[in-house]
């Protein structure tokens, strides 16, 4: 299947709508070059752009999304609830406070950011993002850096409350060296679409022989090969760059396949090597 992906290639959400399979980050990026990397990344051809309140960069994102002159309906816009505004009467005033700043008139995805403050504040703030998506203002919902605890709460808060709600999309640091197999596992039993953050590990292991060699063989960088890992694991990798050459570069990756011997060679199944912050593991 993955040979047949491309840049504008989708995934179809239980909320019925439509997400484009590689995605382009901006954690960290600085407010004051956002719109001009993201104008790039969108010039380039990605549709996907994902961004947070916490990363304090979500207005230059709308504000690229206008000036690229595509129409909004062609591109998939996500941001973020942040772990200060846990709980239901700070998540809806950030969701207010986020189309207040972007100008937006809707979000394609909003996630919970990461599993803090408690259960019941993750339950109100999953109520708030159910409320605004019943309103027309968030297509799909979703969370991030939920341990398997995280999800069965959810599972149940959504199944025994009047809340409701479906988890479109869940969003975890994955990469080879942390596969994340129990929370993918239940992700698909689940129909959750996983989402890949830090896909390049951030920079950390372009070194590795296993990926210089199997670039190599392909003609292609080691960032090119874990971007391909992650389409061929059926995830939606983000990958973060301001450097308008790896913007590109990063999304010159439908012309070639990693074979069964290469994933079996990036196949590190115990690994366990977070290269930042580990909510999933949290257990208040
Ligand atoms: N939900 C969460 O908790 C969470 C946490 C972290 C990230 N994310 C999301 O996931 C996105 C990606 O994760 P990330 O930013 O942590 O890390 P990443 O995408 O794995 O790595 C980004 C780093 O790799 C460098 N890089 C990018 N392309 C390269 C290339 N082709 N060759 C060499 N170096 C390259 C970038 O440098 P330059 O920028 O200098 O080019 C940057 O330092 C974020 O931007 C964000 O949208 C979500």
């Amino acid at each position: 299947m993955s040979s047949q992906l491309t840049l504008t290639t989708t995934v179809k959400l239980p909320s019925s709508h439509d997400m484009q399979v590689l995605g382009y980050g901006v954690y960290q990026t600085p407010a004051d070059v956002c719109e001009s990397v993201v104008l790039h990344a969108l010039n380039t051809g990605y549709r996907h752009i994902d961004s947070a309140r916490v990363y304090r960069n979500e207005k230059p994102c709308a504000d690229a999304m206008r000036a690229s002159g595509l129409k909004r309906e062609d591109i998939f816009f996500t941001s973020k609830i942040g772990p200060r505004d846990m709980g239901y009467d700070k998540a809806k005033k950030a969701i207010e406070a986020s189309f207040a700043e972007t100008g937006l008139d809707y979000a394609d995805l909003f996630l919970i950011h990461a599993p803090y403050g408690g259960k019941t504040a993750r339950c109100g703030t999953w109520q708030a993002l159910v409320e605004a998506q019943k309103a027309g203002r968030i297509r799909s919902i979703g969370i991030s850096n939920y341990g398997v605890h995280h999800l069965q709460e959810l599972k149940e808060f959504i199944e025994t409350s009047e809340v409701g709600g479906k988890i479109d999309v869940g969003q975890w640091e994955l990469h080879p060296w942390l596969p994340r197999h129990d929370i993918v596992k239940w992700a698909r039993e689940n129909n959750v679409v996983v989402q890949a953050w830090s896909p390049l590990v951030r920079a950390e292991r372009a070194h590795e022989a296993v990926l210089q060699e199997i670039g190599a063989k392909h003609g292609k960088t080691w960032a090119q090969v874990l971007i391909r890992w992650s389409l061929q694991q059926g995830f939606v990798p983000l990958p973060k760059s301001v450097t308008p050459k790896r913007i590109e570069d990063n999304a010159d990756v439908f012309d070639f396949e990693l074979d069964t011997e290469d994933m079996k060679r990036l196949d590190f199944p115990d690994s366990y090597a977070p290269c930042s912050w580990d909510p999933t593991v949290s257990r208040d």
